[in-house]
């Protein structure tokens, strides 16, 4: 066996790549980490870089000068930006799909004519330019629908309307600028309802590995009330999940994986689908181009793999040869999230209670808004502040877990959804009603 050690640069800074660098660094052939550029909580696994992650030429260089192995991206503006083929260009192993794959997540109107070509279930849509043809269109449906900015919108740019005036509102919005040129073009599509469930898959562009099911809960709001937000709670895996709907998901991604090889596009990365469990089946509500936030802080602890052989080898077009099983357990993660979010809130709040909540059993803790200042105070510098996540060996028991972590965390205006997995306990039937 070789004794090569791989140097890795991770891009990013939220809870989905602390999750990522704590995988990364259980490696048995992980060498050196650096992050850029990171929060603060990364620090005992990897040094922080000043580095713009969204400039290809700047990470390409720096990753040549300081013997860079593997770049690993964790979120989607680097990747729309070109970064993975910037790095590749230079001779360096990137995890994430080059910019003409990333399309997938960048444009939604790009997304739906895959899934056309590819003849994968999604919602019934339309795509406009012109604001006086979308709102012809929006009126002349006369009911619900969904409204959405084309482009990249730090998930805002989607408006799910109950009616006309709340969709001519979101073209508005689109249209005045309010998501900057993402919203330069706008689709329309039909309101699906059911259950959502997120699937993550790792490919090559030849091989899909999918990866556990997972949960997310968008609203701000117990109840799945107000705002939609990055996503304030997840849990893995979907007990509500039929056999069959978890065959279809992986059909769909498959399926889109070998149509974009046949456009002549080899996406290599996480592709995640977002589906609505219709009662027609699963169909796709988007396509992200990258691993989810908070998904991967349920789905990294329960996979067993060594996730930079796993990363090595999707580079390579070899995933076939990876091995990836699952641990016989479950896991709930609850974000700690500032009072105001997603709306305007305060930072520099200091945070305690972090090792009191990481010393009970399968808790573990991912920084995303926090910042260390110079004097080693930890302090909140975002919306989403943490990630608490329980693994546990039933549902029920990584509920509570996580609940006792989430009150020993203490910083001001901490606010979070206690009810976080509640509505999956009662089964299907609790979205039938
Ligand atoms: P997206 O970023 O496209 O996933 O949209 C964000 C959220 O909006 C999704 O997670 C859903 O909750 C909701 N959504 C998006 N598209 C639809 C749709 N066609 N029908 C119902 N809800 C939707
Ligand atoms: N949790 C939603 C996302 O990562 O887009």
């Amino acid at each position: 066996m070789s004794d090569k050690r791989y140097n890795i640069l991770l891009l990013g800074s939220g809870g989905r790549e602390h999750a990522l660098l704590k995988k990364l660094s259980e490696s048995p052939v992980v060498g050196k980490l650096w992050v850029a550029p990171g929060n603060g909580g990364m620090w005992q696994e990897a040094e922080r870089v000043e580095l713009n992650p969204e400039d290809g030429g700047a990470v390409a260089q720096w990753s040549r000068e300081h013997d860079i192995d593997l770049v690993v991206i964790g979120p989607e503006a680097p990747l729309v930006a070109g970064v993975a083929d910037a790095v590749r260009a230079a001779g360096i192993a990137v995890f994430g799909p080059s910019q003409a794959a990333a399309q997938m997540e960048g444009s939604k109107q790009f997304a739906k004519e895959v899934m056309e070509r590819a003849g994968v279930p999604t919602a019934a849509w339309r795509s406009f330019t012109n604001e006086d043809e979308c709102c012809a269109y929006v009126r002349e449906l006369n009911g619900p629908c969904v409204v959405k900015a084309d482009g990249l919108a730090a998930g805002k740019g989607v408006i799910v309307a109950s009616n006309v005036d709340e969709a001519l509102d979101g073209v508005c919005q689109c249209f005045s600028g309010s998501f900057g040129a993402a919203g330069d073009t706008v689709v329309v599509e039909e309101l699906l309802v059911g259950p959502e469930c997120s699937l993550l898959a790792l490919t090559d562009g030849k091989t899909l590995v999918p990866l556990a099911s997972s949960q997310d809960h968008k609203r701000a709001y117990e109840g799945d009330k107000g705002p939609n937000t990055g996503g304030m709670g997840v849990y893995s895996p979907v007990p509500i999940v039929s056999d069959e709907e978890l065959a279809e998901m992986i059909e769909i991604e498959q399926r889109v994986v070998d149509q974009l090889a046949k456009d002549g596009i080899d996406y290599k990365g996480c592709l995640y689908g977002g589906f609505m469990l219709t009662k027609e089946g699963p169909k796709v509500l988007e396509f992200n181009a990258r691993f989810g936030d908070p998904e991967t802080q349920v789905v990294l602890p329960r996979m067993e793999a060594d996730l930079v052989e796993v990363f090595l080898a999707i580079d390579e077009g070899r995933l076939e040869e990876a091995e990836i099983s699952w641990s016989d357990s479950w896991a709930v993660d609850i974000v700690l999230a500032s009072a105001g979010y997603p709306g305007s809130y305060e930072t520099g709040k200091p945070i305690s209670g972090i090792d009191k909540a990481e010393k009970l059993e399968g808790v573990t803790v991912y920084h995303a808004g926090t910042r260390l200042e110079e004097d080693g105070t930890l302090v909140t510098a975002g919306g989403r502040v943490l990630g608490v996540t329980a693994v546990a060996a039933s549902f029920e028991e990584a509920r509570e877990r996580v609940l006792q972590a989430c009150e020993l965390i203490e910083f001001e205006g901490k606010t979070y959804r206690r009810d976080i997995g509640l509505k999956a306990l009662g089964g299907r039937a609790a979205w039938e009603m």
